[in-house]
């Protein structure tokens, strides 16, 4: 049973949880009323995440990358408000991964794909790159997986909490009001999404996504106006932020 929801009450979308909209946009059509979707986005959720907690919540089919040391990041989203939309803009935008060629190094280290079977730049890319089109910074695939990239040094969790004498540990836990506070402080004091995994077993929170809310000049806005359920950590329990196990699998 889910105990009740933490005080920071913020909304969004529950993200490992794919769910797939039907790819409806008719871009043949002059009238874009008649497209079967309705593809605009109001602003974006920056998702950053906790490799560790992932592959203790995903499994096996994760492998850390040895030169992966911190944060990562999951994805920039164009978003609408109160709904997790839009989603698979352009169909026929394909992901073509040469065209990032030049930020494969930066990729590797603050973007990799973990999963052995998913390509999560090309499913960052078709679900949600192909939406940010109408913004100039994050049209096209170069665009976006560069300001995706610059974001993460920008809005770099892993120096706010290290700043704030929170380091990966396999035996400390952390009060929920010091990690939220640590990132709470570097975003201007606004809201954002917390995101744990819970371990039935051990009964331990991991932390496992940061999730911002960016204006189209990819300034920091409130995350707190709508309500999810969507895996947000209890602020009655201590987090954990699990060391790297790189050799696990
Ligand atoms: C897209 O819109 C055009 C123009 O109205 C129409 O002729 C065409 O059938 C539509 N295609 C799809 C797949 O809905
Ligand atoms: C184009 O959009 C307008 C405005 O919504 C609508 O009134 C009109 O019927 C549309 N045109 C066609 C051909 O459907
Ligand atoms: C859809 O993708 C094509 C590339 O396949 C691109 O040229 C076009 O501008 C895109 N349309 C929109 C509305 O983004
Ligand atoms: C991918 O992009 C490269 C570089 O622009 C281009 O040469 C190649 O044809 C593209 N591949 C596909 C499948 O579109
Ligand atoms: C990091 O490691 C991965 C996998 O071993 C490798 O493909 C990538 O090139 C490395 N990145 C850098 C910047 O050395
Ligand atoms: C984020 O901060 C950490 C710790 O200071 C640093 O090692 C890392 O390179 C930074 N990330 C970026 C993208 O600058
Ligand atoms: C955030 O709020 C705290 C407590 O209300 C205040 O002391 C601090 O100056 C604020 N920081 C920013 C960046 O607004």
């Amino acid at each position: 049973m889910r105990k009740s929801l933490p005080s920071l009450v913020v909304f969004f979308v529950a993200l490992f949880v794919y769910t797939e909209q039907k790819q409806g946009a008719n871009f043949t059509s002059k009238n874009a009323t008649l497209g079967s979707k309705d593809d605009h986005f109001d602003f974006m959720v920056y998702t950053q995440q906790w490799p560790e907690t992932f592959r203790l919540q995903t499994g096996p089919e994760v492998q850390i990358p040895k030169n992966v040391t911190g944060w990562t990041i999951h994805g920039l989203w164009p978003s609408q408000i109160k709904k997790e939309a839009p989603n698979f803009c352009n169909s026929s935008w394909t992901f073509n991964e040469s065209l990032i060629h030049d930020l494969g190094p930066q990729l590797s280290l603050y973007w990799p794909n973990m999963l052995k079977t998913n390509n999560l730049w090309a499913h960052e890319w078709t679900k949600h790159g192909t939406c940010g089109a109408p913004l100039a910074a994050i049209h096209g695939e170069h665009n976006y997986f560069a300001t995706g990239l610059r974001l993460n040094a920008k809005y770099n969790i892993t120096e706010m909490l290290a700043t704030n004498n929170i380091m990966p540990s396999a035996n400390k836990a952390y009060a929920y009001k010091d990690v939220e506070g640590a990132i709470r402080k570097n975003v201007n004091n606004m809201s954002f999404v917390m995101q744990c995994y819970w371990d039935k077993k051990a009964k331990k929170q991991y932390i496992s996504q940061v999730m911002l809310c960016l204006d189209k000049q990819f300034g920091l806005l409130e995350c707190d106006k709508y309500l999810s359920e969507g895996d947000l950590c209890w602020n009655t329990e201590t987090i954990q932020y699990p060391p790297f196990q790189y050799d696990f699998n």
